[in-house]
């Protein structure tokens, strides 16, 4: 069995940062959610995998690598548009043959791992297997109906009116036979070629579609409210190894869970875990916490900051209450020098910004 993991797609609900980089690689607690779909998948016994990448992917492959840090062996794909997710399998045939396969939305994050699924569907085999959760709002999402035996009877992408509260979670296990449904169908409105159509043809054919109904946390980390709320929950389930690593000052304080990686400094500074500060990071006279994931190299002095993440190298200086953000890298939020009334801002493309009063 295979492993294929989709990371391409252009991330239009994450721009500015997708602009300069990958989504898989945004970091929940420091580490990419890439990552965390790398280790699950390596957990359930699957160690060839396949990874659909755009052209320009180099920032994803620098940080994967050959997959041997998984325990994977990785085989790159590149899709040169990403035309929909069933497009992404399309591409990825020579690489797949006809083996049966996990797919793996890279941008998901599935707190309890795939294991289970995996060996259910190593068990029964049937033609397609897929992971549902129950969500409050399904019109957002491919949606399933289940008949009187647990299978699965209709899907639905995005449906104005959903048949149930079942959401298609961003993991499918495949045979073969998904290729001859993405054989047959065609672009969606949206114009993409879409999985949950090649599976709904499965099952017209009167295929085998099973499902399970995940209860563990779930989320698709596609917009800045879910990957803060990612960490959040990341940040609350996750021990490390504490402030160890790093170097705290007599003048701050810690509380709680305040993990520190090589380098970190705190000086005259109050945090609150659970927090991650990156390695090589100083944070001076500060109020971090809780909630916030402080990658490497960032600068944050006479700041507060909760409920965030910073990426690599920015910094924030005098700013007294920043929340609920996502930071890019090297970004730089500081005051108005000495008597300055207004806002000065060096936006990048596509940024969201709220100012407060
Ligand atoms: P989406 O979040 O559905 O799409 P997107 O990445 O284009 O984002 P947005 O809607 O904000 O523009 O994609 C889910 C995952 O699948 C994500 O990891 C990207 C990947 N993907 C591909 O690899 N190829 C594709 O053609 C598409 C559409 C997505």
């Amino acid at each position: 069995m295979k492993a294929l993991v989709l990371a391409a797609g252009t991330g239009t609900r994450l721009r500015p940062v997708t602009h300069t980089g990958a989504k898989q690689l945004v970091p929940i607690a420091n580490k990419p959610v890439l990552f965390y779909a790398l280790e699950a998948i390596s957990a359930a016994g699957i160690a060839n995998v396949g990874i659909v990448v755009e052209p320009n992917a180099d920032d994803i492959k620098k940080a994967v690598g050959d997959g041997s840090r998984f325990g994977v062996d990785v085989t790159y794909i590149c899709q040169e548009q990403p035309l929909g997710l069933a497009h992404a399998v399309l591409v990825s045939q020579d690489f797949l043959g006809s083996d049966d396969f996990l797919m793996y939305l890279g941008d998901n994050y599935v707190g309890g791992g795939v294991t289970s699924v995996v060996e259910a569907f190593r068990h029964d085999r049937p033609s397609a297997r897929i992971l549902l959760t129950q969500v409050p709002d399904p019109t957002a999402f491919g949606v399933a109906e289940l008949d009187d035996t647990g299978r699965v009877a209709s899907l639905e992408e995005k449906p104005t009116r959903p048949k149930s509260d079942l959401a298609v979670m961003g993991v499918y296990l495949f045979t073969s036979e998904i290729h001859e449904g993405i054989r047959e169908i065609k672009p969606s409105a949206r114009g993409e070629l879409e999985i949950t159509h090649a599976i709904q043809w499965l099952i017209e054919q009167g295929r085998d579609v099973t499902a399970t109904v995940n209860t563990s946390y779930w989320r698709d980390t596609g917009n800045v409210a879910d990957i803060l709320e990612v960490n959040r929950h990341v940040l609350d389930t996750t021990e490390g190894p504490g402030a160890a690593a790093g170097e705290v000052d007599p003048d701050s304080t810690l509380i709680g869970e305040v993990h520190l990686e090589e380098g970190a400094r705190i000086v005259r500074s109050w945090v609150e875990g659970p927090v991650v500060i990156g390695a090589g990071t100083l944070i001076t006279d500060a109020r971090i916490g809780p909630y916030t994931s402080i990658a490497e190299d960032c600068r944050v002095s006479g700041s507060a900051i909760r409920s965030s993440i910073l990426l690599s190298g920015s910094t924030v200086d005098g700013v007294s209450a920043i929340a609920d953000s996502l930071i890019g890298r090297h970004a730089s939020i500081t005051t108005a020098a000495a008597g300055g009334d207004s806002h000065r801002l060096v936006l990048g493309d596509h940024t969201r910004i709220a100012l407060a009063g």
